[in-house]
């Protein structure tokens, strides 16, 4: 008889997101007339560029003709793309990635959760508190979690590092040694982030214990100050200890198009055996590639015009994030994040839980936001909102929670 992967049966509710997004339809579907104003999930809403429309028009063209045609992608990625990224995203940086280190993929979030497959059922995660749930449901689904406590909202086997206003939202060094480390910064959800200096003692430590960091770098576009690193591989001995997760999604607007990358130094050892071939395996077993005309997108992401297009792009949405966190200060709110990144952190008013302000601001405001608690048990009495709406729904949703 068939048996399901009970792993799954763990799983407290559905994904985050995918709750929001029921509770807005059922609020929107007893409310029709209710201009609701989303805030919540970090989805874009500028259309792609114009260097990348170009490009994905001429390959839409090649693909139409016998003699340019493609099939399948080569299953890591075209060299043309692997080769840009390594040039602009590494080399640039003074970082020494190779071509045949980039992973072409259709995003960090399916990276992300696929990664711990290439590590041993009995490794030990440590995540930051909040985190993307990403992280950690995929690694329940596994089995890696152990029992999960209602009451305390944490896994027996998970090693949790609070990130708190008291820490600037930024994690300590755990006591207990874990296999896998997840990092994410700029962060997802406090919109924080770390210092060169800071996360080269991570990496340190990594090296130290012999742990692997699972560094996501998505929201790297974002980043204002100088002392902050674009990529882990900025720090010394990063690549004996650190795989590096990054998308299109967030710098240039791919969240409907699909690509991201991860990128597995050949250096990196687990007791001896090298992770880039295990990750090629799984990714060529498993994986067809993405589409030449995405590729090709990407690869626009990456000339002069698409550079500057960009760069405006990131721009429009931190100056939503300035109006938000602005906006939301001069109300009295408590808020942090939104100068590295496109998230802003607030704490929410009153003593609310962050369930309970969320519905607040659904029924009160029309605005949608995100509990912070649905990041983990940390992020309770926090509520995160994104910058990437339109200015116009932003400045909107800020003058309704400022009339509340
Ligand atoms: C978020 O809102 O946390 C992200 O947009 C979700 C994602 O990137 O998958």
């Amino acid at each position: 008889m068939a048996k399901v992967n009970d792993n799954y049966l763990k799983l407290p509710g559905s994904y985050l997101f995918s709750t929001i997004g029921k509770k807005v339809s059922a609020f929107q579907g007893a409310n029709p007339d209710k201009q609701i104003i989303r805030l919540g999930i970090g989805d874009v809403t500028q259309p792609l560029a114009p260097a990348i429309i170009e490009a994905m028009h001429s390959a839409v063209d090649e693909m139409g003709q016998a003699d340019t045609f493609r099939g399948y992608a080569p299953d890591l990625g075209y060299d043309f793309l692997r080769n840009a990224i390594v040039e602009n995203d590494y080399k640039a940086r003074g970082c020494d990635i190779a071509a045949d280190e980039i992973f072409v993929s259709d995003g960090a979030k399916c990276d992300s959760s696929n990664i711990q497959e290439i590590f041993s059922l009995d490794n030990k995660i440590a995540v930051c508190d909040p985190v993307y749930p990403v992280y950690v449901d995929s690694n329940v689904m596994a089995g890696r979690t152990g029992t999960y406590d209602a009451k305390s909202e944490t896994w027996s086997d998970v090693i949790y590092m609070p990130c708190l206003a008291d820490n600037n939202f930024a994690p300590e060094l755990p006591k207990e040694t874990p296999d896998l480390i997840y990092l994410c910064f700029p962060n997802n959800p406090t919109g924080s982030t770390i210092t060169k200096a800071q996360l080269q003692e991570w990496v340190d430590y990594a090296n130290k214990v012999g742990s692997v960091i699972i560094y996501d770098a998505a929201y790297e576009a974002y980043i204002s100050e100088s002392d902050v690193p674009h990529t882990i591989y900025e720090c010394e001995g990063a690549k004996t200890c650190a795989i590096e997760l990054k998308s299109f999604s967030k710098n240039a607007g791919f969240t409907g198009v699909r690509l991201g990358y991860t990128v597995i130094p050949k250096e990196l050892k687990c007791n001896g055996t090298a992770l880039n071939p295990l990750w090629a395996r799984r990714h060529g077993t498993k994986y067809n590639g993405v589409p030449y005309i995405v590729q090709r997108a990407g690869e626009a992401v990456y000339s002069g015009a698409g550079k500057e297009q960009l760069a405006k792009q990131v721009a429009y949405y931190m100056n939503n994030a300035k109006t938000i966190k602005e906006g939301l200060a001069s109300a009295g709110y408590t808020v942090s994040g939104g100068v590295n990144a496109p998230y802003i952190w607030l704490k929410t008013p009153d003593n609310m839980t962050s369930w309970e302000f969320f519905d607040f601001l659904l029924e009160k405001a029309n605005v949608v936001g995100t509990p912070g608690s649905g990041f983990g048990p940390s992020g309770e009495g926090y509520f995160r909102l994104t910058a990437f709406g339109t200015y116009e729904n932003t400045l909107a949703a800020i003058e309704r929670i400022k009339a509340l």
